[in-house]
């Protein structure tokens, strides 16, 4: 197949026939054209092979932008930086659930829509129960988050836009709540009730932190970070885990479903486990002495060891959210008093070799935005098993919002990749008694 630009279309020809097809380009409002290959196997009789979709638009999206060459990130067009900086995570969630930063009037509602859906059902606490105390809290979050569909039928209908909404307003508001109540069952605590007297952040450090019989002392600067921590984390357009709420809620599943759907697509150490990895591998290393031992068994193609948050499938210059997470870092070491931090020492050496070392440079590997939240996460006193599921609270505002847009959108289809088949050909049937 050759292929030359043809101005609003591509020309595919296919080598050796007289089949040709034009594929029209499409803009985005920023960012290179996509071919539209819709028409591609009725014309021409072939199928594009894109393992990990890295040259595949699979929906449009008004969302989040990102330039991976250039390490831009905005959401509805708001460079990340300036949301970390002067915005909060409720109202970026606004943001991205709605389109447009709130007026005054509607920050407030918004805000009240998802204090008073802050509690679960009395009922869903026996859930837990269910759980070994030893249970990962990603499997705990991600069973008790697909139980939500068998407690609010009043939200399920897709296709109803009150339904969507308060769907919305449940996820973003309950997820905190389940998933510091997976801490506490973890370390065998009471759970704490979530307060409509504390902000969204404040909220979920109370959660995980507060025990009945003290009064529970806020720190602003854990929960400013905390809430810059969650800003950061939003919403990563099409991403794997996104990828997986879009893919199940194109069959018509509901929201709450696919949520958990995107939990478990988050937990892997590729995309949201990478922070809890960091932590492990920091651990490993142990020593600033052994990192060049380590960095040579990470070069070793047989080894399989990854230098855990280094690398993005898009950023290819830098992850503008790493920056941020960097100088957070910073200001929550310094406000806790930790000078000499070992592990940070550490991560700060690993940088620096790594940066400078051909093997990252040429391939333009470079720390992501769970390089220093693990980091962060730990020195804030969280366990590192609670370090994804904070990322699956966050995110849970980029699946809604998601979800939302590609339920709306009339040009919406199941989603079905197709496949190279490579297994055997057709063949017959041999009887038990004839094999071997
Ligand atoms: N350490 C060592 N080598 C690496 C790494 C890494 N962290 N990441 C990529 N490479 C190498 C890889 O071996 C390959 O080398 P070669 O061309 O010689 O075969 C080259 O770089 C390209 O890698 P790739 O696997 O094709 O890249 P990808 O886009 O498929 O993978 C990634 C992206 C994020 C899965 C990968 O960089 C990785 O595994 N990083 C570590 C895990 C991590 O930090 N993940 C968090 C991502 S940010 C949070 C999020 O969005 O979820």
């Amino acid at each position: 197949m050759s292929g030359t630009n043809g101005g609003g279309s591509i020309t595919v020809t296919l080598d050796g026939t007289n089949k040709s097809t034009r594929l029209p380009l499409i803009p985005g409002s920023i960012g290179p054209q996509v071919a539209d290959i819709r028409k591609l196997y009725d014309s021409v009789g072939v199928f594009t092979y894109d393992p990990g979709y890295g040259n595949t638009a699979s929906c449009e999206s008004k969302i989040t932008y990102i330039d991976g060459d250039a390490g831009i990130l905005l959401h509805r067009g708001y460079p990340i930086e300036q949301l970390a900086e002067h915005s909060n995570f409720l109202e970026v969630a606004y943001l991205l659930l709605n389109g447009d930063l709130p007026t005054p009037k509607q920050k407030a509602e918004f805000e009240m829509g998802v204090l008073r859906h802050n509690m679960v059902h009395e009922q869903l606490r026996s859930f837990y129960n269910g759980f070994r105390r030893d249970a990962h809290p990603m499997a705990v979050i991600c069973g008790v988050v697909g139980a939500l569909s068998a407690f609010y039928h009043d939200s399920l209908d897709i296709n109803n836009a009150d339904h969507r909404r308060i769907a919305a307003f449940r996820l973003i508001a309950k997820v905190p709540t389940i998933a510091a109540w997976a801490y506490k069952y973890s370390i065998g605590q009471p759970f704490m009730y979530p307060r409509n007297n504390l902000g969204y952040a404040e909220n979920f450090l109370y959660m995980m932190g507060a025990v009945p019989p003290e009064e529970y002392k806020l720190n602003p600067v854990l929960a400013r970070a905390m809430d810059r921590i969650l800003i950061l984390h939003a919403d990563h357009e099409q991403n794997a885990s996104t990828s997986t709420v879009r893919l199940a809620g194109s069959t018509g599943a509901n929201p709450f479903a696919c949520i958990a759907a995107g939990i478990a697509s988050l937990w892997g150490p590729a995309h949201g486990g990478a922070n809890e990895a960091v932590l492990k591998m920091l651990g490993e290393i142990g020593h600033v002495s052994n990192i060049k031992s380590f960095i040579e068994k990470v070069k070793d193609k047989n080894s399989n060891v990854r230098l855990m948050g280094f690398g993005h499938r898009v950023y290819k210059n830098y992850d503008p959210r790493a920056k941020i997470m960097a100088q957070t870092c910073h200001e929550v070491l310094e406000d806790l008093g930790i000078k000499d931090d070992p592990l940070l020492d550490l991560a700060m050496e690993l940088e620096k070799i790594a940066l400078d070392d051909e093997y990252f440079v040429s391939r333009k590997l470079y720390p992501n935005v769970d390089f220093y939240s693990g980091i962060i996460l730990k020195a804030m006193g969280f366990p590192t098993s609670m370090f994804t599921v904070l990322f699956a609270v966050a995110r849970t505002v980029g699946w809604i919002s998601q979800w939302k847009e590609q339920v709306e959108d009339p040009s919406q289809r199941i989603g079905r990749p197709r496949q190279i088949y490579t297994g055997a050909v057709q063949r017959n049937f041999v009887p038990l008694a004839q094999r071997g």
